[in-house]
Order: C-alpha cells, then sequence, then structure tokens
C-alpha cells in the first residue's frame, strides 16, 4: 500500500538528508564529549556543537552563539524559561490557541501565586493584537505566544505583540514548535526575549535535542531548573553562571545535535521563503481539493495567507477517530487526530471537545500524496 506522511506537526518525516549519516558518523567515527575532554574527537564534537550554535543563530538572526542553549525539545526548553523566570506575584499573558507545553507549566505556576490571562482568539484562531493590551497590569512580566497554532496553522501577529512588549518593558519568550523551519523568524526584530525551539519538526532534525535562545538582559533573571557538570569550573559545587553552562549540565545529546547540524545545513542551502513557498502550495491544493465535500468543516483560515500548514478538520458526520483510522488502514494515510494537545485551542476553534483530524505537509511531501489524499477522503466517506 501506498504511504502518505501527513503528521508532520507532530514530527517531520522523512529528516532532511544526511541527518543519519551525521548522527551514524558521530556515533562511529568521533564518539568523544563536549568540553570533557583534552584529545581531538573531544574537540571535533565540540567544533560541531559550536557550528549548530552558530547555524542556529543565522537561521534566527542573533549574534551570540554561546546564549544557544540545547535542552531535549522545545517542552523543556518552555519550562526552564517559564518556572526558571516567574515568580510569585508575577502575571502572564498568553493567547487562547497555546499548546500544553506552555499552558501546563502556567498552570503548575498558580499554586506559586503566579497567574495568568489568556487573550481570546477567533474562531479561526486570529488574535486582534490590541486585545493584549486590555489585560497588561502593573506586574504583567511576560508574554509568551505560539508563532503559529498546531491544531489549525493560524499564524499569530508576532511582530505587533513584540512593539507592545517593548512599549509596556514586557519580556516576550516565542514558541517557535511550529515555525522554526517554516516560517522566517528574526529574534531581533521580534524584541523577543527568549526564543523556544525545537530540533524534530520544521528543522527537519531528528527527536531529542531542542533548545532556546536568550538575550543578554534576560539570562540573569532566569535561574536555571537543572544543575550538575559542565565540564567546566569543576573545581566548585557552584553552578556556573555563564553561557551556555549555566543551562547545560550533563551530557548534551551529541549524535542528534550532529543530526540538527546536517539539517540546518540543508534548511540553510533550500532557503525558509522556498520552503514556505512549497508548502504553501500543497495547503493551497489540499484546501481546494475538500473544500466543496459534503460534511467536511475546515477549522482555521481557508486561504493560504496568514498560516502554516497544519490543516485540521472536522469530519461533521462522523467520528473523526473513524476517518482517521480508515485513511491509515484503507490508504496507508498518517495524520494526527483528537485534542493535539491544545485543548484552548480547540475551544476557541469551537472544535472541542470532538477535535479535528489534522493533515499536516511537509517540505517533503508531494502534489501526488495530497490528490491521493483528497480522492481517500471521499472514499472514506462513502465507506463509514
Ligand atoms: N505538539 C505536537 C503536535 O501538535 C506533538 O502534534
Amino acid at each position: 500500500m501506498k504511504k502518505v506522511y501527513l503528521d508532520n506537526s507532530a514530527t517531520s518525516f522523512p529528516k532532511a538528508p544526511n541527518v543519519s549519516k551525521s548522527i551514524c558518523n558521530y556515533i562511529e567515527s568521533i564518539g568523544g564529549n563536549v568540553g570533557r575532554g583534552t584529545y581531538q574527537s573531544s574537540y571535533t564534537a565540540g567544533h560541531v556543537v559550536y557550528e549548530t550554535r552558530e547555524l542556529l543563530c543565522q537561521l534566527f538572526n542573533f549574534n551570540k552563539p554561546l546564549n544557544v542553549v540545547f535542552t531535549m525539545n522545545i517542552t523543556v526548553s518552555l519550562n526552564i524559561l517559564l518556572k526558571g523566570f516567574l515568580k510569585q506575584n508575577d502575571h502572564v499573558i498568553v493567547s487562547s490557541m497555546e499548546h500544553n507545553a506552555i499552558m501546563r507549566p502556567l498552570t503548575s505556576l498558580l499554586k506559586e501565586g503566579i497567574t495568568f490571562d489568556k487573550v481570546q482568539c477567533d474562531v479561526h484562531g486570529r488574535l486582534n493584537p490590541f486585545d493584549i493590551e486590555k489585560y497588561i497590569k502593573p506586574n504583567t512580566k511576560l508574554i509568551v505566544m505560539t508563532h503559529a497554532s498546531n491544531v489549525c496553522g493560524t499564524i499569530l501577529p508576532i511582530e505587533e505583540v513584540g512593539k507592545i512588549c517593548k512599549r509596556h518593558g514586557i519580556h516576550f519568550i516565542l514558541d517557535s514548535a511550529q515555525s522554526a523551519g517554516v516560517l522566517p523568524i528574526d529574534f531581533n526584530k521580534l524584541n523577543l526575549s527568549a526564543l523556544a525551539f525545537t530540533g524534530h519538526k520544521g528543522l527537519l532534525g531528528p527527536q531529542g535535542v531542542g533548545g532556546f535562545i536568550i538575550k543578554d538582559d534576560f539570562v540573569n533573571k532566569v535561574t536555571p531548573l537543572i544543575e550538575g557538570g559542565t565540564g567546566s569550573l569543576s573545581e566548585s559545587e557552584v553552578q556556573p553562571d555563564y553561557m551556555p553552562d549555566k543551562f547545560e549540565s550533563g551530557t548534551l545529546n551529541i549524535p542528534n545535535i550532529f543530526g540538527l547540524n546536517a539539517s540546518l545545513k540543508f534548511i540553510k542551502s533550500i532557503g525558509i521563503d522556498a520552503i514556505h513557498e512549497k508548502e504553501m502550495e500543497l495547503t493551497k491544493h489540499f484546501i481546494e481539493g475538500i473544500k466543496n465535500i459534503d460534511g467536511i468543516r475546515l477549522c482555521g483560515l481557508d486561504s493560504i495567507e496568514g498560516r502554516t500548514a497544519a490543516i485540521s478538520l472536522d469530519f461533521t458526520n462522523h467520528d473523526n477517530s473513524e476517518v482517521a483510522f480508515m485513511l491509515d488502514k484503507e490508504f496507508g494515510i498518517m495524520t494526527r487526530v483528537g485534542l493535539h494537545c491544545a485543548p484552548s485551542a480547540h475551544k476557541t476553534l469551537k472544535t472541542f471537545p470532538k477535535g479535528t483530524v489534522r493533515f499536516s505537509p511537509g517540505y517533503f511531501t508531494s502534489m501526488e500524496d495530497i490528490n491521493y489524499t483528497i480522492d481517500s477522503i471521499y472514499k472514506v466517506i462513502k465507506m463509514l
């Protein structure tokens, strides 16, 4: 059976060329730890890890590679940033389209006396930036927000949000889980304090490596969540306060940083604009193809303006789980069904608690895959 992978919003597949080769090269031929060895393979590993920090700086227009911190994934990054920065009586603003990677840490922080307000987006997931100002209080310390919805792909107006943060002296943390590698992101222009990223989605790298980029004047305001060996200042039992050691205790996921290094070079060679353009062609074709099918509600925007390639459908006359199951079983089409770890976003889109079937093509999806999927959707509806 033909296989069509349409779950790139969960994790990209296939990965960029050379990712697995680069991982194998490290494991089979290099192997040294970073910052802990006085031998060549340790220097080689250290060089590639540093080069990966530089590649991330180039991608996000940031100029300080040592302020790029590697973590296991973006959830870990957001936990470090939120729990390390927020203090009792601080107030935070989020949108109603956030993922649980933001909502669960913030909900847990309520018991520490930290409060948050959710700015309501419209039924397509659009945020009016002017609505944010109404929620700003004297103790508002942070706005943390996704760049694009993982449920329906709607892009949030982060440039305007950055300006609001600057005007009011509020820190701004961006969750780039659904945008890094598929939309341009300019750290400086957005007035960010920190940018959290993951390696395994749009960056086309392996699972198990993500991180954050943090501005100098925010570093001192964030307490590390994890402390331990850094290969530096070994005479001291106190965590170093310089970067990136402050936040990088324990051995890094070096094989996967090698993989990410290869995928970032691939993205650089193609260019973000070309990647976005290809994904939007696929999205446009998909939306055109399903828009006249009875019993389908497209959730989110129906044009390609202001969105990514995450496309959520509600099969109004059917159980969405059954549709997803049949698409996979009968046609080999892989999607993600349900609430996508984003209950608040689904409430906004009026798809809670039923959820949706999410189709998320990626750079390596072909037009033929999209045509096959549209055709299969017709057939599944007839079968159920
Ligand atoms: N947050 C990821 C998704 O949307 C895993 O599927």
